[in-house]
């Protein structure tokens, strides 16, 4: 197995200091527009498609800065939230273990705003003692992360160097019967992930293949969709004056007994 990269990696823009704010806030802080938060609503999401299932352990894939993962330990045995970026993951664990952490919120230039997530006043704290985090290639999953009954994967299947591999290889982490939840607002983009490993907008023999179809391919028959997909908006805040405004579409899909 090839090793899992811990060292911080400069090319990386999820190591930078701009988005570790950018995170911060887009996991704790303000919500923008009325959009509601969108880790709490994944999770929110990836509860009810649970609700009839056992609760043991959930695995956050792409966690970034955590908040999807503390949301998911509220109601699961225990949470383990993954990521690349060794910076995210030192925030999730700086939150763990001190329940609070000081950032920087960007006004315009190089003025910024101090703030403080605190996990008391959005009802995580004890949900705190039962997540863990590490930093991890979703594409490379260590053995130990196995008989899981729920996977959430947030906005990361776009920023995957190989989002067809991290498909093909993720049925063998579940229990029989067990969920996998696929958030994305399919960006591909080159400097993520290679046009030749894009799940979509590629000619097929009916047309061009949406990154649904493009999954659906991969993960059947192992897995089924288990309901339709919903759209799941978000707004990441960059300055008091520039937001990104996307819209995830959300998968539900049940791995076969
Ligand atoms: C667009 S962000 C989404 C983060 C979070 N799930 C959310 O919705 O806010 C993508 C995340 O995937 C992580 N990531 C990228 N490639 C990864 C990989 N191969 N394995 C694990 N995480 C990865 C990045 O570090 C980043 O935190």
């Amino acid at each position: 197995m090839t090793p899992v990269v811990m060292s911080l990696d400069p090319k990386n823009p999820y190591e930078t200091e701009a988005l570790v704010n950018q995170y911060m806030e887009f996991h704790y802080g303000d919500s923008y527009f009325g959009v509601e938060n969108y880790p709490r609503r994944c999770a929110d999401l990836c509860l009810q498609a649970t609700a009839a299932l056992p609760r043991r352990k959930a695995l956050d894939l792409g966690c970034a800065v955590g908040r999807s993962t503390f949301e998911l330990a509220r109601f699961f045995d225990s949470a383990i939230g993954l990521d690349l970026s060794a910076r995210f993951i030192g925030c999730a664990n700086h939150l763990r273990l001190h329940r609070s952490l000081d950032y920087a919120k960007p006004i315009e230039g190089a003025r910024t705003e101090q703030k403080r997530a605190e996990l008391s006043p959005l009802g995580l704290d004890e949900a705190s003692s039962r997540v863990d985090f590490a930093v991890a290639d979703a594409c490379e999953l260590d053995r130990r992360y196995t008989d899981l009954d729920l996977i959430f994967a947030g906005n990361l299947l776009d920023r995957l160097y190989d989002p067809g591999r991290f498909l093909r290889s993720i049925q063998e982490r579940l229990r029989p019967g067990g969920i996998l939840v696929i958030s994305s607002p399919y960006t591909w983009l080159e400097a993520f992930t290679p046009r030749e490993k894009w799940l979509a907008g590629y000619a097929g023999s009916t047309g061009y293949v949406s990154t649904l179809e493009g999954m659906r391919r991969i993960l059947t028959p192992g897995f089924q969709l288990a309901q339709p997909p919903v759209d799941v908006p978000f707004v990441i805040r960059e300055t008091a004056r520039k937001f990104q405004h996307s819209i995830a579409e959300l998968s539900v899909w049940r791995r076969a007994q």
